[in-house]
């Protein structure tokens, strides 16, 4: 008999540095158990000391239990990620950088039941470097994807509250959950749309919350005293994991609920 028990999915907040490595490693084990999680996608663009991925990082967040890492902006930071990203199908970076670069922008991948799960990422426009239409090649990219499974989950990397709510409307009824990611600071806003799409402004961050979303808040506070560019430094205390819960039913994509999740 056909599996009806709605999806299970975990989505963890930027992962920054080690620390953030660290806090992710301390509590996915009782997290996968606890929720009984069928999937599991983390944002990883600054799991290399808070700036970009390498195959490091990767292997050892996809050992951990996770099964895709989307990212954003910053995953270009280490160079050798070029080679990763073409390698990988399970890293992803924005599918709306121009086409050249390397990389995948989304994928199918099987959960632990054995369902398809479509992963999309993309990013914003606004305050950011202008790539190309999230709105555009996102929907075309989902119509695309949903050939093969109706459940498909949005990473939305973008600054402006306002263009990730416009993007979560504009895939209302079409993502089973679009979830913010880039701002590192997690907000209230969880819900599900008429549609049945699942969503988050930003989900936050994880890694050291005593810090300037990640950076050390001597250096921040630095940069914006002085006016001029400081040497990166990561933060290192207060680590939290911060992260989203998603249920979703599998037959029709719709969510079902959404739950916010901040720990310790
Ligand atoms: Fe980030
Ligand atoms: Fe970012």
């Amino acid at each position: 008999m056909k599996d009806t028990r709605p999806l299970n999915l975990l989505f963890i907040a930027d992962i920054v540095g080690k620390p953030g490595r660290d806090i992710t490693s301390r509590f996915l084990d009782s997290l996968l158990r606890k929720y009984n999680v069928d999937f599991c996608i983390a944002n990883g663009e600054n799991a290399h000391e808070g700036r970009g991925i390498t195959s490091r990082e990767f292997f050892e967040l996809r050992q951990m239990g996770i099964d895709v890492i989307t990212s954003g902006n910053h995953v270009w930071d280490q160079k050798e990620v070029h080679k990763l990203m073409a390698e990988q199908p399970a890293l992803l970076r924005p599918l709306n950088y121009p086409p050249d670069n390397p990389g995948y922008g989304s994928g199918v991948f099987p959960t632990r039941r054995g369902e398809k799960i479509g992963v999309l990422n993309l990013q914003g426009r606004t305050f950011m470097y202008p790539i190309e239409d999230p709105f555009r090649m996102g929907k075309k990219e989902i119509e695309r994807m949903r050939q093969h499974t109706p459940v498909i989950v949005v990473d939305f990397h973008a600054e402006a509250t306002a263009e990730k709510l416009a993007l979560t409307w504009h895939l209302d009824g079409l993502a089973s959950a679009v979830i913010g990611t880039h701002t590192h600071v997690q907000t209230a806003d969880e819900r599900i749309l008429p549609g049945g799409t699942a969503a988050i402004t930003d989900v936050g961050m994880t890694g050291p919350a005593d810090s300037v979303i990640g950076l050390a808040s001597r250096v921040a506070l630095k940069r914006f005293l002085l006016g001029t560019p400081q040497r990166y430094e990561m933060a290192t205390e207060n680590l939290r994991l911060n992260a989203v819960l998603v249920t979703i039913d599998s037959l029709s994509g719709k969510a079902q609920a959404i739950q916010r999740i901040s720990l310790p």
